[in-house]
């Protein structure tokens, strides 16, 4: 997210030169979706309003508990000028996982879905169609009744926002600088590291912000209990590339492995989709977990050549250099390495239409249907 307040420019007609340097979530749509409900009664349809204030009760249950979840999604454009909602329903299982993990009463899938195209389809105009670009969609569901007494909330709102963007660290993609959390941790085994709840953003901010005032980026979170196996970043799953030097037993002589997710970690999309198209690309990737040390051992002896961060804000991103105690580690020549641009560019153009949607995850905005015969076609409609 910018460090500045978005501009709200509430126009059907974008302004000039916004969409070829949009930031991220700098400038709103000037509008948002909007619906209500609670446990056991049907949510409200979604229904489009301006952007502009909540008007908010002091005593909202969600201000003062932490009932709050949000999701992060884009939608593509692609060379025809459809546009496409990446993994749409997959957000939306997740942001019903999230919710009722904090004892929230889960918004249904296609609820949510619908939701999303609806605010898509209104700001389709304001979809960038830059390789990497797109509009990112936050959407936000916290207990909004007005009660001070500890208990799940019996109402809910829920609120979709829609900033046109380029990736959140940049559209160059320029290597990342991470450094290890020593004393703090972001989750522990049956805590709340999974859901995108707001609170794990809150508790990670400050080791976030003295690794930042110590020239990193962003900061590398490890188990809580041993200290000692690697997680994620704060908003973004890891990868490595090993080089295991020989292709005898295997035939590649690259081996990609990412953290598995087991319960203090989000469930990344990006990730998953990487994991896959991994696969599709011949390339040997695997969950498997990897120690601080071993991270360690294979920068020393060159075995461990990339490093990369992944998400749905900032897409692949290499990391350059890892602060690891009081050591800083270049990985590889401190530049992106192939595989993360190969892996990225196979991400984006399934994104963007420009390679087949084997695996559906694109789901077509109404009104902005693909050419027929255009690889977009295997997108499913809504
Ligand atoms: C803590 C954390 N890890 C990983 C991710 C990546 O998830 P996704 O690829 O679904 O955006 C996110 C972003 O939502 C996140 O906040």
């Amino acid at each position: 997210m910018s460090e500045a307040q978005a501009t709200t420019v509430a126009t059907d007609i974008v302004p000039a030169g916004i969409l070829d340097d949009p930031g991220f979530c700098r400038y709103s749509t000037g509008r948002i979706a909007v619906f209500e409900g609670g446990p056991g009664r049907p949510w409200s349809e979604p229904s489009l309003e301006p952007y502009g204030a909540l008007a908010m009760d002091p005593a909202t249950l969600g201000l003062h508990y932490g009932q709050v979840v949000f999701e992060g999604l884009k939608a593509f454009r692609s060379a025809d000028g459809s546009v496409a909602l990446f993994r749409a329903a997959d957000h939306g299982r997740r942001f019903e996982l999230s919710a009722e993990r904090l004892a929230m009463a889960g918004v249904p899938v296609d609820h949510f879905v619908r939701a999303c195209s609806l605010l898509v389809s209104a700001d389709h105009h304001w979809v960038p169609s830059g390789f990497g670009q797109s509009l990112y969609i936050r959407p936000l569901l916290f207990g909004s009744e007005a009660d001070l007494g500890l208990k799940p909330p019996r109402s809910l709102r829920c609120v979709l926002l829609a900033y046109p963007a380029d990736p959140c660290f940049g559209k160059d993609f320029r290597p990342l600088s991470v450094k290890v959390a020593t004393d703090a941790v972001r989750a522990v085994r049956g805590g709340t590291g999974e859901a995108k709840c707001a609170g794990n953003y809150a508790a990670s901010l400050l080791t976030r912000t003295q690794a930042q005032a110590a020239g990193y980026d962003e900061v590398l979170w490890l188990d809580g209990i041993e200290r000692r196996w690697v997680e994620e970043l704060s908003t973004m799953n890891l990868f490595f590339v090993w080089n295991d030097g020989s292709t005898e037993a295997t035939g590649h002589s690259l081996r990609i492995t990412t953290p598995p997710c087991t319960g203090t970690v989000v469930r990344g999309l990006t990730r998953d989709a990487l994991l896959t198209l991994a696969g599709d690309l011949g390339l040997n990737a695997v969950e498997e977990p990897t120690s601080v040390d071993g991270m360690r051992d294979g920068l020393e002896s060159g075995r461990l050549v990339e490093v990369f961060a992944c998400g749905t804000a900032g897409a692949v991103v290499a990391v350059g250099r890892l602060g690891i105690g009081d050591k800083d580690f270049t990985v590889g020549d401190g530049h992106e390495g192939v595989t993360t641009a190969r892996l990225r560019d196979a991400l984006l153009a399934v994104q963007h239409g420009r390679t087949p949607d084997k695996h559906g995850w694109l789901l077509h905005v109404e009104g902005t249907e693909p050419a027929e015969g255009s690889h977009g076609d295997e997108g499913r409609g809504i």
